[in-house]
């Protein structure tokens, strides 16, 4: 069995930060959220990976994954000149994936699932192919699966208005090679992609046998900054461990499940776990509330933080006003102004967010 995991797409919902960087690449509790994936399919016994990636930022990709040896994978690049639909991704990935079964995994996914139970049901049953599922709120915002009361996959829509149930198709899909037959034999659709749904929904037609199952751990879909704010969240709740490689003076408090890299050094601060900070990081006279992840080379003097995700070598000075439920990009500076401001001066790149108290 092979894997396909998709970190093409265009990401524009987390921009800025997707246009100077891939957005599989943002770190959720300080770990890219690109290799929770490749972590769960290595743990499924799948070591043959196959990356998806885009003409824009496949080689950032290519260069902070590697060669997939650290994670006792053998990982194979494959470059998608535009983002045609999941079902392209899988058309262009032919070469690679050849005779064999897969499991197609979206790069931008969190999932709290035994990946390897689902890869073994698959196989012991015979299947062609099996999604899985999960209940939201919203499934408008998803491709929807309908199912019969037996939990019999009957349909699957993307996107649909009025959905028929609120069963959201969940980033991970097995297939065998007879996926390849479904997808020559769509069209692209309304919005001009290849969809996987259309493929499977041809495989349904053709009465394959094709399964659902409802995951029933949690699923992140990070693509907007809210949602990868909560999956920061639940990967720090879920996983932070109190070890501690940097400097903590007699000044500071550290409470909690609180994991420091090496080279970091806190002086006179409180931090309140779970928090994550990175190799060194400079924190001084500062609070670090919960479920914040501070990545590398962050400086964060005089400021007051929590629920949120700065980015390496982010700088923080002086500021007055608690930061809450942000995410900051990479070597971003937040600075107080001279003087009380009468006025606010700000470098912002396009589609930036700032909200201002009144
Ligand atoms: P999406 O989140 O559906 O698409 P996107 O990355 O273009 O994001 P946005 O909606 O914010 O513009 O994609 C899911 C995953 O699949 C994501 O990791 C990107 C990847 N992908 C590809 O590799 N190739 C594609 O053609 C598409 C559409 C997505």
């Amino acid at each position: 069995m092979k894997a396909l995991i998709l970190s093409g797409g265009k990401g524009t919902r987390l921009r800025p930060l997707t246009y100077t960087g891939a957005k599989q690449l943002v770190p959720v509790a300080n770990k890219p959220i690109l290799w929770y994936g490749i972590e769960a399919i290595v743990a499924a016994g799948i070591t043959e990976i196959g990356i998806i990636i885009s003409p824009e930022t496949g080689g950032e990709i290519e260069q902070v994954t590697g060669d997939g040896s650290q994670f006792g994978a053998k990982i194979t690049y494959i470059l998608q000149d535009q983002p045609l639909g999941l079902a392209h991704a899988v058309k262009i990935a032919q070469p690679f994936l050849g005779d064999s079964a897969f499991v197609m995994y979206l790069g931008d996914n969190l999932v709290q699932s035994d990946l390897g139970a689902f890869v073994n049901h698959f196989k012991d049953q015979h299947l062609d192919a099996m999604t899985l599922l999960c209940q939201v709120p919203n499934p408008s915002a998803f491709g929807v699966a309908k199912v019969d009361e037996t939990g019999k996959l009957l349909q699957l829509v993307e996107k649909p208005k009025d959905p028929p149930s609120n069963l959201a198709l969940v980033g991970i899909y097995l297939f065998t090679a007879g996926i390849h037959e479904a997808i020559a034999s769509i069209q692209p659709s309304a919005r001009g992609e290849l969809e996987i749904t259309d493929a499977i929904q041809m495989l349904l037609n053709w009465e394959k046998n094709v399964e659902a199952h409802q995951i029933q751990g949690w699923w992140l879909d990070t693509g907007k900054k809210d949602d990868l704010l909560e999956a920061n969240r639940v990967i720090l709740d879920e996983y932070t461990d109190a070890e501690q490689h940097g400097e903590v003076d007699d000044q500071s408090q550290v409470i909690g499940r609180v994991h420091i890299e090496p080279g970091a050094k806190i002086i006179n601060s409180t931090i309140r776990g779970p928090v994550v900070v990175g190799a060194d990081c400079h924190i001084e006279n500062s609070f670090i509330g919960p479920y914040s992840s501070i990545a590398d080379n962050v400086t964060i003097i005089h400021a007051d933080l929590e629920h949120s995700v700065l980015l390496e070598g982010t700088e923080v000075k002086n500021v007055h006003q608690r930061i809450v439920d942000s995410l900051v990009g990479r070597r971003a500076k937040l600075t107080e102004a001279p003087q009380r401001p009468t006025a606010i001066r700000l470098m912002l790149g396009d589609d930036s967010k700032l909200e201002l108290p009144m």
